[in-house]
C-alpha cells in the first residue's frame, strides 16, 4: 500500500537532549490508516502530529477495544538510524488483537509505517548515549456504535516520542518495589499477554498505592493462588537464583515482551543457564534465606533492564544485591544497548537501517 506523505508547514522546535525523560515529548507528523469492514485497510498516510477526531460514540471510548506496541529507533555510533526488532512488535500486535475482536494491518505495513513515520523525523531521532526514539504503534475501534459488539472500523498509527535514558542520568538504578498481594494485572483467560490498554488501566491504582507508600512500582501476583510472581510494573521480571536466571514461563496473563526474548536470547549465548518456569513467594523468600537470590531486574522496550533493589511485603522486605544493580543484569544492559546502538555486531539480525 502506498503511503501518502503531507508535511507540516510548522515543525516544532525540537527540546535539548538532556530533558526528554519519557513520553513528553511528540515529534512533528504521526502515521494513520483507517479500516472499514468490507473494504479492508486504506488510506495509508503521514500527515502533521494533531489532535484527531472521533465519533463521540467510537468503540475505543466506551468498551475499551485499544492496543498499542512500544518500540524504538536508535541513533548508532556511526550516526544512522535503526529501529530494534520492528518484525517482532508488529507480530505481538497481530498475535494479540483476536483476542479483542480487532483485526490489524499487515505485518508488511506496519513495519513500513514505523520505518517511513521515523524516516520523515530523522532529526527527531537524538544522538546521546541512553537516548532513542520511542514509537506507539496504536490501534482502536473508531466505529460510533454503542450496541456492544466488534466495531466494524478501526485507526491504527503511529506518534513518535524522544525520549532520554529512562533512570535519567547515565547507566541503570535500583528500584523499590512492593508486591502486590491483593489485585491482579489479569486473570487467566484475561488480556494479560495482549498489549490491551486495558491492563495499563487494570495497574494504575496498585502502583499509585506502591507510590504513597514509597515504593516504585509493584511486583504482580498470579490472579488465582496470588503466589506465583506474573510481571513487575510494566515489565517481565528475571531473577538470578545462584547462577541460573529464572522467569516465568510465557501465559494468557504475562505478555510475551520483545526486550525478555532478547535478554534471554543474550543470556544463554553468554553462557547463562536461563529456566522459564513458576516462580512462587515461597521460593523467592526460601532462596533469600539462603544466599540464592541474587538479582532481581525486570526488562521492557522503555527502561531495557530495571534492577530491583527491594522487594517489600506487609511487614518483611527483601533487600536485593545490597539495594543496588547487580553485575548480571549490568552487563546484559550494555549487551543489549552496545547491539541498538550498533556498537558490537550483530549476529540476530534485530536491528533495521532506516536511513
Ligand atoms: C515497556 O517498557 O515496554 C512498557 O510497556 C512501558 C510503557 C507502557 C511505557
Amino acid at each position: 500500500m502506498e503511503i501518502r506523505i503531507s508535511k507540516t508547514t510548522q515543525p516544532k522546535v525540537k527540546p535539548p537532549e538532556a530533558e526528554l525523560g519519557f513520553g513528553k515529548y511528540f515529534t512533528d507528523h504521526l502515521f494513520a490508516c483507517d479500516y472499514v469492514e468490507g473494504r479492508g485497510w486504506g488510506d495509508a498516510r503521514i500527515e502533521p502530529y494533531a489532535p484527531m477526531q472521533l465519533d463521540p460514540a467510537a468503540g475505543v471510548l466506551h468498551y475499551g477495544q485499544a492496543m498499542f506496541e512500544g518500540s524504538k529507533a536508535f541513533r548508532g555510533v556511526d550516526g544512522r538510524v535503526r529501529l530494534f526488532r520492528p518484525e517482532a512488535h508488529a507480530r505481538r500486535m497481530i498475535a494479540g488483537a483476536p483476542r479483542l475482536c480487532m483485526p490489524t494491518p499487515p505485518e508488511a505495513l506496519m513495519v513500513e509505517a514505523v520505518r517511513a513515520l521515523v524516516k520523515v523525523e530523522l532529526d527527531w531521532v537524538p544522538r546521546s548515549e541512553g537516548t532513542s526514539l520511542y514509537l506507539r504503534p496504536t490501534l482502536v475501534a473508531t466505529e460510533g456504535f454503542l450496541g456492544v459488539r466488534p466495531s466494524r472500523e478501526y485507526r491504527y498509527f503511529v506518534i513518535a516520542s524522544p525520549a532520554g535514558n529512562y533512570f535519567g542520568g547515565k547507566g541503570l538504578k535500583s528500584v523499590r518495589i512492593w508486591v502486590e498481594t491483593q489485585d491482579v494485572r489479569a486473570p487467566r483467560g484475561g488480556l494479560g499477554s495482549t498489549k490491551a490498554g486495558a491492563n495499563y488501566a487494570a495497574s494504575l491504582k496498585s502502583a499509585q498505592d506502591a507510590k504513597k507508600r514509597g515504593f516504585d512500582q509493584v511486583l504482580w501476583l498470579d490472579g488465582k493462588d496470588h503466589e506465583y510472581v506474573e510481571e513487575v510494573g510494566t515489565m517481565n521480571v528475571c531473577f538470578l537464583l545462584g547462577s541460573t536466571l529464572v522467569t516465568p514461563p510465557l501465559s494468557d496473563s504475562i505478555l510475551a515482551g520483545v526486550t525478555r526474548d532478547s535478554v534471554l536470547t543474550l543470556a544463554r549465548d553468554q553462557g547463562l543457564t536461563v529456566e522459564e518456569r513458576p516462580i512462587s513467594l515461597k521460593e523467592l523468600r526460601g532462596a533469600q534465606q539462603s544466599g540464592e537470590l541474587k538479582e532481581i531486574f525486570g526488562t521492557g522496550t522503555a527502561a531495557v533492564i530495571s534492577p530491583v533493589g527491594e522487594l517489600a511485603f506487609a511487614g518483611e522486605s527483601l533487600v536485593i544485591n545490597g539495594g543496588k544493580p547487580g553485575p548480571v543484569a549490568e552487563q546484559l544492559y550494555t549487551a543489549v544497548c552496545d547491539i541498538q546502538r550498533g556498537l558490537k555486531p550483530d549476529p540476530y539480525g534485530w536491528m533495521q537501517l532506516v536511513d
